[in-house]
């Protein structure tokens, strides 16, 4: 099975990545062939600073390695190094209704925020439908807020097969149960963002133990002492979750184990838990993030092996839509 996602190379990366993403990225390499993409094109639709792109690139694959993808076991490259994302997403274009791209939350989140929306905000779900679709992976691992863009891509794909013939694969969501959408420690109703969320609610992969410990003790939890997940506490159901899955376990088992402990001593259990779920990444991302050539020829040699496979939907692609040289003319 082929399975594909991306991320941004913007920003910290929070607790939130780590597990309603990143983690599930690992686990993939188990159960398929892992494509991982660090989307910089994405990242180029909002205002940004060009140096500081590509030291977030290599920030977030120095990150991505640290957790425990390994490229002998999955393809991890740039998005801006292989232009078949672009192209694709071009050809996609007649294909998605402007209507279901003005409907997209992001979209408007987004919007609200910027001065200027920019085209390529609004194009943002096509480019990421062209990066799934161009592998023609068939699962794509992501937190919950990226359901609706999933299944944009699912409606893509459905409409050019219905068009052209069938060419591309219909791929579905992988959203964990537990775990997809960490939520502001300061403000439990928001999930936790590198954008919006607060400094304080928010805890940084690369944060130190001290600190991690500071932000789990001062959690907004609500009134009560019961340590019960319930949709009218969202402060004290996030934190069951978080510990969850970082024990790799249920959260009625959590319920169980803090029954009585009382918010106090569960939040420094969680505090503990996180410190220590935490600590090898941080360790292994000082020492790989200190070597930039091994990290731009990992991403050189991912970037190589992704092209080979996208050529070929690319080659389809076009074929079907009339595009370019006849097929018997390409060399
Ligand atoms: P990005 O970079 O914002 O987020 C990366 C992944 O982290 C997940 N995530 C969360 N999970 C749980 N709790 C949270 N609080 C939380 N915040 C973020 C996101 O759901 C995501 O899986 N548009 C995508 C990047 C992208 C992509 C793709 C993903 C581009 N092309 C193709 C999948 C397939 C994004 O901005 O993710």
């Amino acid at each position: 099975m082929r399975i594909f996602s991306g991320i941004q190379p913007t920003g910290r990366k929070h607790l939130g990545n780590y597990i309603g993403a990143i983690r599930q990225y690992v686990q993939a390499q188990e159960r398929g062939e892992a494509i991982l993409c660090i989307v910089d094109l994405h990242a180029t639709t909002v205002p940004y600073d060009p140096a500081a792109l590509r030291r977030s690139v290599l920030d977030t694959a120095a990150m991505l390695l640290a957790a425990g993808l390994d490229p002998a076991r999955c393809v991890l490259f740039r998005q801006g190094d292989v232009a078949e994302h672009p192209e694709l997403c071009w050809l996609l274009c007649s294909v998605t209704a402007h209507g279901d791209l003005n409907r997209m939350h992001q979209f408007k989140e987004k919007s609200a925020r910027h001065e200027l929306v920019s085209a390529g905000l609004f194009l943002y779900p096509v480019l990421q439908a062209a990066d799934v679709l161009a592998y023609r992976a068939e699962e794509v691992p992501v937190g919950a807020d990226q359901r609706q863009h999933v299944e944009l891509m699912r409606d893509i794909a459905l409409r050019f097969n219905e068009r052209f013939g069938e060419t591309l694969v219909v791929p579905r969501h992988r959203i964990p149960e537990v775990g997809a959408r960490i939520m502001d420690l300061q403000e439990p109703e928001r999930k936790m963002s590198t954008t919006d969320s607060t400094e304080q609610g928010t805890i940084y992969v690369l944060d130190q133990p001290s600190a991690i410990v500071k932000k789990l003790k001062s959690a907004v939890t609500d009134s009560g002492r019961d340590i019960i997940r319930s949709p009218e506490k969202p402060g004290i159901s996030n934190l069951i979750e978080v510990m969850a899955v970082i024990g790799e376990t249920e959260s009625a088992d959590v319920e169980l184990e803090f029954d009585g402990a009382g918010y106090g001593s569960f939040k420094q259990a969680v505090g503990d838990a996180v410190v220590e779920f935490l600590a090898p990444v941080r360790e292994r991302y000082a020492e790989l993030r200190g070597d930039e050539a091994a990290l731009e020829a990992v991403l050189g040699e991912g970037a190589e092996r992704a092209r080979v496979l996208a050529r070929e939907t690319l080659a389809d692609v076009r074929g079907r839509m009339g595009v370019g040289p006849p097929p018997a003319a390409v060399p």
